[in-house]
């Protein structure tokens, strides 16, 4: 079934051979640690574990994941080594997340939005104006044990997941209409993530949603296809968006967070030590992954502005308000919606 699935991701191109090869010596390796369980002496043997993320090298997740593979090994003594796979080698985040599922890929750095698709309480994350402040956005991710009760929550469905990783905020960019209300986004066909719920919240902005993976943005805005999309800045810049889209808007409708995540058989035969060296290294990058990020969205706006990239600041009520009906229909769904909601506001300071 496993193979199955691989085969018909290889077969529909996203996958090449060679990283065919990569992905099964992945498994392997997996299934050479799967016997024990967890014991002391497994903790003296070294795993090599595959990470796969769609960013270019020079955007600055990568950096970070670069630093999490450095303190996993350190912090290890060696017994940890994290190969990281850019550039979307080994496919766009709803295929690795099916491959980290399966087992067949160790770890990945998806997008909440990705994962919504996957497990529906990750919705929350792609609410729009759910996080009031980058602080409050901050205490939520850092502190809340609903944030840890729904990364652990996917156990069952083959995936955890063990840290996020700030990705800005998300504001609407056009090819080159400036959009400042609602009303200007009618019949604008925006891209946005394969989430259910970023598409409900273009739908209340009053533009046209049009879901797609991101590797498939730049192309469709050079083309015609969109209108638009939304993003933090760095998709103006390390993914070159700016060379095709001229008037960024800062709605700042979301802040929807990188999450690490892990597969459930890779972390069943990983040894207590083993897992806490990875554990910390999340941890630890993730925290200085802000001061990465804080510096990357500054060089970006700088950068844009000379790719010809205008930036608009607006009275962002509107948007606010068109949103509102989200969060409403979000709480009445469930009990648990409700108690995330609850948790999360209760961050507010
Ligand atoms: C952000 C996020 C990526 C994601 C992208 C998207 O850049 O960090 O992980 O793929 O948004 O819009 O799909």
């Amino acid at each position: 079934m496993k193979m199955k699935k691989l085969l018909s991701i290889a077969a529909t191109g996203v996958l090449s051979l060679g990283l065919l090869a990569a992905c099964s010596s992945s498994s392997d390796n997996t299934s050479s640690n799967g016997g024990n369980e967890g014991s002391d002496t497994d903790s003296e043997k070294a795993v090599s574990l595959r990470l796969a993320h769609n960013q270019p090298e020079d955007h600055p997740i990568h950096t970070s994941l670069m630093e999490f593979s450095k303190l996993s090994e350190e912090n290890s003594d060696g017994n940890v080594k994290i190969e990281v796979y850019p550039n979307g080698q080994l496919g766009q985040e709803r295929d690795v997340i099916e491959l980290v599922k399966s087992g067949t890929l160790d770890m990945a750095k998806v997008s909440a939005g990705a994962l919504e698709a996957f497990d529906e309480n990750f919705t929350i994350f792609s609410l729009p104006y759910v996080f009031q402040s980058q602080e409050h956005y901050y205490n939520v991710m850092d502190n809340s044990e609903v944030v840890k009760e729904i990364f652990e929550g996917t156990r069952d469905d083959g995936f955890v997941g063990i840290g996020w990783y700030d990705s800005g905020q998300r504001s609407i960019y056009t090819v080159d209409k400036k959009v400042e209300s609602p009303a200007d986004m009618s019949g604008l066909k925006i891209r946005v993530q394969e989430s259910p719920t970023s598409i409900s919240m273009i739908e209340a902005m009053g533009g046209a949603p049009t879901p797609m993976s991101f590797g498939e943005v730049y192309t469709s805005l050079q083309q015609g296809v969109l209108d638009g999309a939304e993003n933090n800045e760095t998709a103006l810049t390390n993914n070159k968006h700016g060379e095709v889209s001229k008037a960024y808007t800062y709605t700042e409708h979301q802040y929807v967070p990188d999450v690490l995540i892990i597969s459930t058989k890779v972390l069943d035969s990983l040894s207590e030590d083993q897992m806490k060296a990875i554990q910390d290294a999340a941890t630890a990058s993730s925290e200085s992954h802000k001061d990465v990020w804080a510096k990357a969205v500054e060089e970006s706006i700088t950068a844009s502005e000379e790719m010809g990239v205008t930036f608009y600041t607006i009275d962002k009520q509107a948007f606010i308000d068109a949103a509102a009906p989200l969060h409403e229909q979000y709480k009445a769904k469930s009990e648990d919606n409700q108690k995330f909601f609850d948790d999360f506001q209760s961050y507010i300071k």
